[in-house]
């Protein structure tokens, strides 16, 4: 890996100790999702899946009682798009059929059960149930559960958010979200894009020698929700497999939004975009942060001083608290080994932020300038220099694409269910 004077190997994160990037779960829209509890455990779980960043948009409430609870609610009421019943035995089919009586035909049904009771697969099947998990239940395996139930359903491409921020301003955090951008599109043939959220001083279009006519701004302030077409026309394509939704780089007004401003052009993006790159301007305002929290994989990008080991400690624990299901924000240093600055070495900024970097990038002042004059990349000007050998590592673990890597072969429910391991297992498409 990365060799150089202020560190060794064992200080950078090799990324096998996290957990796996490889799982993708979609994110579900605006529905409506109830959920009734027999016991405690699976009421905590609920209550805390119910706060998933991938359950945000749905409105979903959690009630003690089962399936006799669920029935009563809906005599009542009218069904919501997803009810989650837990089973504690047998009785949970007689629920079903009774169930079946007062459901709305759109409505899916997804039971937890628990491991002791002997629900056949089958009778559950029968009833029209879309999903079966049983324990050990994590939070995971119910966010999961609820989200499979949207995302199988439509073909769309659900692409991943990758949000990078700078611990400070100026510390290349748009520099490397650009070079690891171009990389994911170029050595992983990724279809990506860069959306440069820096609107006043985004230099992306700059970075790669772009002069686009429209930018995010032409859908960032028109009313009307934007669609993929108009998405499609206003990205600059870079190379193959990279495009650019640059910013308008432009004083002619300011620039202030709601938290939710973004939300839909980042939903619309996901929609034909495996891999979408956020260059996100350092500021700490409602859209970051909803930004940042909402994104499938966060890079903080520092510089090795006292400022920014504070700043990326606070960003860190920050988005761990409110990301608790998800694998932890990762950072990398940056702009290492300037000549005579005191630097914080790799190995302590590691200790006080209580995880490794991915990576420290080399300062070097020559190369790094020439590519910005030149709007090019550092592996353009040269593919051997230990800064693009670099970026293909941060690529390969944002995409979970990281070496060297487990196999996790994972058997088709059915298959795991033969095996008599039935953790978790889908039984869509019915
Ligand atoms: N490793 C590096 N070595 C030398 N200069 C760098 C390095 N990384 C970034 N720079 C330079 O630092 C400046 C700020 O980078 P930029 O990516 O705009 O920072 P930020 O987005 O964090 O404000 C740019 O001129 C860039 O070329
Ligand atoms: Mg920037």
């Amino acid at each position: 890996m990365i060799k150089s004077a202020h560190h060794n190997q064992d200080d950078i994160a090799d990324g096998t100790g996290q957990p796996a990037a490889d799982e993708y779960i979609a994110p579900v829209p605006r529905i409506s999702v109830q959920a009734f509890c027999e016991s405690e455990t699976i009421f905590d779980l609920a209550k805390a899946a119910s706060q998933d960043r991938r359950l945000a948009k749905a409105h979903m409430t959690v009630k003690k009682g089962g399936v006799a609870a669920a029935v009563e609610t809906y005599n009542a009421m009218p069904t919501p798009n997803v009810i989650i019943l837990e089973s504690t035995g047998r009785d949970i089919l007689d629920g079903l059929d009774e169930l079946a009586g007062v459901c709305d035909p759109g409505t899916r049904v997804v039971v937890i059960g628990s491991e002791q009771d002997e629900v056949p697969y089958r009778e559950l099947v029968r009833r029209g149930v879309n999903d079966y998990i049983v324990g050990p239940i994590e939070i995971l395996d119910i966010v999961r559960a609820i989200c499979n139930l949207f995302s199988a359903s439509e073909a769309v491409v659900t692409g991943r958010i990758i949000a990078v921020i700078g611990a400070k301003g100026g510390v290349g955090a748009s520099t490397v979200a650009h070079n690891v951008a171009w990389t994911i599109a170029r050595d992983l043939a990724l279809d990506s894009v860069v959306i440069d959220l820096d609107m006043a001083f985004g230099t992306a279009s700059l970075d790669y020698n772009q002069d686009p006519l429209q930018n995010i701004a032409n859908a960032v302030f028109q009313p009307e929700r934007p669609d993929t077409a108009l998405m499609e026309r206003l990205l600059a394509k870079c190379s193959e497999h990279l495009s650019l939704l640059a910013a308008p780089a432009t004083l002619d007004r300011v620039y202030d939004f709601g938290a939710e401003a973004f939300d839909a052009i980042f939903d619309t993006m996901r929609m034909t975009t495996p891999c979408i790159v956020l260059d996100i301007p350092h500021q700490w305002s409602a859209w970051t942060r909803r930004t940042l929290i909402s994104a499938d994989d966060i890079l903080v990008v520092a510089e090795p001083d006292l400022a920014n080991l504070r700043n990326t400690k606070n960003l860190m624990s920050v988005l761990k608290a409110a990301r608790p299901n998800d694998r932890p924000p990762l950072y990398c240093i940056n702009q290492v080994g300037m000549h005579k600055r005191p630097e914080i070495d790799v190995k302590s900024f590691a200790k006080t932020i209580e995880s490794a970097p991915v990576a420290a990038i080399p300062f070097d002042s020559k190369v790094f300038g020439m590519a910005a004059n030149n709007g090019q990349m550092i592996a353009e000007l040269s593919k051997s220099h230990r800064a693009s050998v670099i970026f293909q590592q941060i690529a390969r673990q944002l995409t979970g694409r990281a070496e060297p890597r487990k196999s996790r072969f994972r058997l088709s429910p059915m298959l795991e269910r033969l095996r008599g391991k039935p953790k978790r297992s889908a039984a869509g498409g019915m």
